[in-house]
């Protein structure tokens, strides 16, 4: 069924897409670490990894192992927390620096990636890192290189050229991004989320779906193709997500998620289109203010947004609803079809153990001003977030009480 968007003008953009990050996917590649550093020049290496779980594994050593392999030295530096803080980037860029270190790698999931980034970029650079998540760019050239070992299908930084940090000073979480910060390889295993807490596992999936969102919801027309794929991602996860959830082992749903994952935040679902990303900045003022997960607080906020937002285009969130949701159109009232959709959505993150409320996530209504506030003015934010619809912060306030 094709989708009449007639509110819609624009037709697809001139883009250009080049995606140079090197993958190796499967079982055992994380022993291709060492050979792949050299490849890419590498030949003195910061390792840095999170809070233990890599440690535990057996996956640190099996990486040091092999860049052992290829004679190559490397020095470590863990403790990266997820919503990664700028404190341990001042640290890793100083250790870097002094250790003359040319290639960052990262074992684990998005916050250590983003972290590794982080540092990478501010090793070259003579002013102060943060100045990149103040808007700056890191254009191709302008970091180390950096290659990761993940740990968790989720962030999607494993292909993107974004970076996330939180400031502990005013608790500010913002993003990078440029070419710079491309990973040059990645290597994805699936095996290696197997240790996932199903919570975590289901944050990532959240994390995916909302990658997958942003992009869908356009004022472009005519994105047939793109539209197509986002909605094939969001089914894998609607099919693979309760499979891994009831067997932490299986191992061709962990693939699938995996590398679609990459997929939903490499940008090939997003060339050619205007995408929203409203709902990433709501999120980001909870992980910040509460330190909750990525993926639970966008449990929380994407289908907020949605109920908000509908009936700016009923017909998108039509197409969506019966296509992905496999709701029946009622062509007399296309709304209650669109609605049906954001229904289903809850219920689904319901069934993997998301939460759906600010009372679940912890946060408070007292913050919720503050937090519009940020989310539309912080570092230097123009007063409105999002490419779909054009949120004021008195909207976002709107869209946190939707919450309560
Ligand atoms: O720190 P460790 O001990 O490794 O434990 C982590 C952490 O507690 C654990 N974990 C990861 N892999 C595991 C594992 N535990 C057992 N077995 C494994 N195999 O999971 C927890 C969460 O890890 P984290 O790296 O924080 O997860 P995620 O990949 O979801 O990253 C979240 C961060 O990425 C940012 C988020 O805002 C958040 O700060 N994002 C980054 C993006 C990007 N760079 O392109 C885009 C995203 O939209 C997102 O904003
Ligand atoms: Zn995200």
């Amino acid at each position: 069924m094709l989708f009449e968007h007639a509110e819609r003008k624009e037709k697809m953009d001139n883009f250009t897409f080049y995606s140079p990050t090197y993958f190796a996917f499967g079982k055992g590649q994380e022993q291709e670490a060492g050979k792949l550093v050299k490849r890419f020049g590498g030949t003195k290496v910061l390792i840095h990894y999170g809070g233990g779980s890599v440690v535990r594994s057996g996956l640190l050593d099996r990486v040091k192992a092999s860049l052992e392999a290829e004679a190559i030295p490397y020095i470590e530096l863990g403790g990266v927390q997820p919503n990664p803080r700028s404190g341990l980037v001042y640290e890793g860029i100083q250790i870097a620096r002094r250790e003359k270190v040319d290639f960052i790698l990262a074992v684990g999931g998005g916050s250590t990636i983003d972290s590794s980034k982080a540092i990478a970029a501010g090793v070259p650079y003579d002013g102060d890192f943060w100045d990149f998540y103040c808007g700056k760019p890191v254009e191709k050239g302008m970091a180390l290189p950096i290659g990761t070992v993940l740990t968790i299908a989720a962030a999607g930084s494993e292909g993107s050229p974004d970076s996330v940090i939180t400031r502990e000073d005013g608790l500010l979480k913002r993003g990078a991004s440029g070419e710079g910060l491309r990973p040059v390889f990645s290597i994805l295993n699936p095996e290696l989320t197997q240790t996932l807490p199903a919570y975590q596992t289901a944050c990532g999936v959240t994390d995916i779906m909302a990658h997958l969102l942003e992009r869908y919801f356009t004022r472009t027309a005519n994105v047939e193709a793109t539209d197509r794929m986002i909605e094939a991602h969001l089914l894998t996860m609607i099919h693979e997500a309760p499979l891994v959830i009831a067997d932490p082992n299986n191992y061709d749903a962990r693939a699938n998620i995996m590398w679609a994952g990459m997929m939903a935040h490499n940008n090939s679902c997003g060339v050619g289109r205007s995408q929203d990303w409203a709902s990433h900045g709501i999120e980001h003022e909870l992980s910040a203010q509460y330190d909750c997960a990525h993926g639970a607080g966008l449990a929380v906020v994407f289908p907020a947004w949605m109920t908000y937002n509908y009936k700016e285009d009923v017909m998108r969130f039509a197409q969506l609803a019966t296509r992905v949701w496999g709701c029946q159109m009622n062509f007399a009232n296309p709304e209650e079809t669109a609605l049906e959709g954001i229904a289903r959505f809850k219920s689904f993150l319901k069934s993997i153990g998301m939460p759906l409320t600010f009372a679940e996530l912890g946060a408070s209504e007292s913050d919720i001003e503050l937090m519009a506030h940020r989310c539309a003015y912080g570092n230097g934010g123009s007063g409105t977030v999002g490419g779909f619809v054009s949120l004021t912060e008195e909207d976002i306030a709107s869209i946190y009480r939707l919450m309560l």
